[in-house]
């Protein structure tokens, strides 16, 4: 057991009592960020005069070398130490002496820690941001290539009107895109460096914290001591965003489930991204889907976890507030997975357009346009749609489309109906009339790929 603070106890902590207190098993990822925190906590405490040019040098040489050491492998970050900021501290007094013991001056593990927390999270979202950037690529090639591919658009899970996969995706390239928007704007409330903030009233010392701020890439110091130390506030926003993704993403693969089915099959998915079953020689699961869906409860879990933590968290620091850090590290560990396996699912899936088209042609996807050529042709909207609603019926009965009707049949109807009626309803002539923007039409759909290339800086 290796602990900082021994002095007023004359006791040995009871080992069970160690272990539960203990933090090193999880927050040893943090070692990278500790070292960088320390690193520029010395800079500024010699340029302040706190400490001399030459012990600053010697313990961010020792810094410098714990960290060699821990990623070269040669050392081993163990339970033996309290937590990461126990390891870093311990073994730079083991390496360079008594000049370590200065490390900590004007410092407590309270503002350390939140600092290493923050320093942590916006490098995660960076790597998140990277990650959903690349499916969005992917997103983005997938409806390059399927402009014209015809698909039925659904509501309530019923055949709707007809749209294009690359319509359908572009759905999905807006959520994604707005969850970019939502880590790019934590990142910038964020980034605020609470170190100086000391145990929850600042210090003595005559720290400049502008100057540890701007070393570590921060806008500027946190502006109050207590909020410093006890604020959480960018974790529960991290963790909301991130269930948003994942959200976005179990809806993706409630969808390529669907379409995977034998019932669907909008989608095959490739061997590589696929599971076989122990019993059942002709299956091939969409195991990557379903788990990714499936994982979206964990991630909800950390975001009500993390909200249940602190409210009841009187200021400023407590310890309940190191329950912060496994359900963050989960969740963040979580989402990088699911969008590279979604990703590379998706890129490597193939789409049947025959089948997507077949389906939105039986589906009476253009019983809506069917009623608006009668409006065209001077039936009011709402006698339009009841001859429409008339035709399906019909030709539910008949086991055909609206297409296959002979004009005998659709004059039955209404005398208003031409011949012009095959190209009004005609699959294209549906789906390129709806040229609003936002639509699935070709020519703005291109005006949309367009602007999604941009956006991407392709
Ligand atoms: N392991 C602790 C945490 O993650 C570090 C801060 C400890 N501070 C304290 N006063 N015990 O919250």
């Amino acid at each position: 057991m290796a602990q900082l603070w021994g002095g007023r106890f004359t006791k040995e902590t009871d080992k069970q009592v160690y272990d539960f207190n203990a933090s090193i098993s999880f927050d040893k990822r943090l070692y990278r960020h500790d070292i960088e925190g320390s690193k520029a906590h010395v800079t500024m405490l010699a340029s302040a005069g706190i400490l001399t040019d030459d012990e600053a040098k010697k313990i961010i040489d020792g810094l410098e070398s714990i960290l060699n050491d821990v990623e070269n492998g040669t050392l081993e970050i163990t339970d033996k130490y309290e937590d990461i900021h126990s390891f870093v501290e311990a073994n730079l007094i083991d390496m360079i002496g008594d000049t370590g013991k200065k490390l900590h001056t004007g410092r407590s593990r309270n503002d350390q820690v939140a600092l290493d927390m923050k320093l942590y999270v916006r490098d995660e979202i960076n790597e998140i941001d990277e990650r959903l950037y690349e499916l969005l690529r992917v997103i983005h090639h997938i409806m390059e290539a399927n402009i014209h591919t015809y698909m039925p658009g659904f509501t309530h899970m019923q055949k709707a009107q007809p749209v294009t996969l690359a319509h359908h995706m572009g759905a999905y390239f807006e959520m994604f895109k707005r969850d970019r928007g939502r880590l790019s704007d934590i990142k910038k409330r964020m980034n605020t460096c609470p170190l100086g903030s000391c145990a929850l009233a600042g210090t003595t010392y005559p720290l400049d914290r502008n100057l540890t701020a701007s070393l570590l890439g921060f806008d500027g110091p946190t502006l109050n001591s207590m909020d410093s130390v006890s604020d959480r506030d960018y974790l529960i926003e991290l963790l909301s965003a991130l269930s948003t993704v994942m959200m976005h993403l179990s809806r993706i693969c409630e969808e390529v489930i669907i379409w995977n089915s034998d019932e669907y099959r909008f989608i095959e998915l490739d061997d590589a991204y696929s599971t076989g079953s122990s019993i059942m020689p002709q299956k091939k699961n969409p195991d990557i889907a379903e788990l990714v869906r499936g994982k979206t409860g964990r991630v909800y879990g950390a975001l009500i976890s993390m909200l249940t933590l602190m409210k009841g968290i009187p200021l400023a620091y407590n310890k309940d507030m190191q329950e912060d850090k496994e359900m963050t590290f989960d969740a963040i560990d979580t989402v990088k997975n699911c969008l590279t396996l979604f990703a590379g699912m998706m890129a490597t899936a193939k789409f049947n357009d025959r089948k997507m088209e077949q389906s939105a042609k039986n589906g009476f996807t253009n019983a809506t346009d069917l009623a608006d050529y009668l409006v065209v042709k001077g039936v009011p909207f709402r006698d339009a749609h009841g001859i429409s609603g008339r035709l399906v019926l019909y030709c539910i009965d008949k086991g055909c489309a609206l297409d296959d009707l002979s004009l005998e049949e659709f004059r039955k109807f209404s005398d208003v109906i031409g011949d012009d009626i095959y190209e009004a309803i005609a699959m294209t002539t549906c789906v390129e009339k709806r040229n609003t923007i936002g639509a699935p039409g070709s020519e703005v759909m291109k005006q949309v790929i367009k602007a999604n290339r941009e956006y991407l800086n392709l």
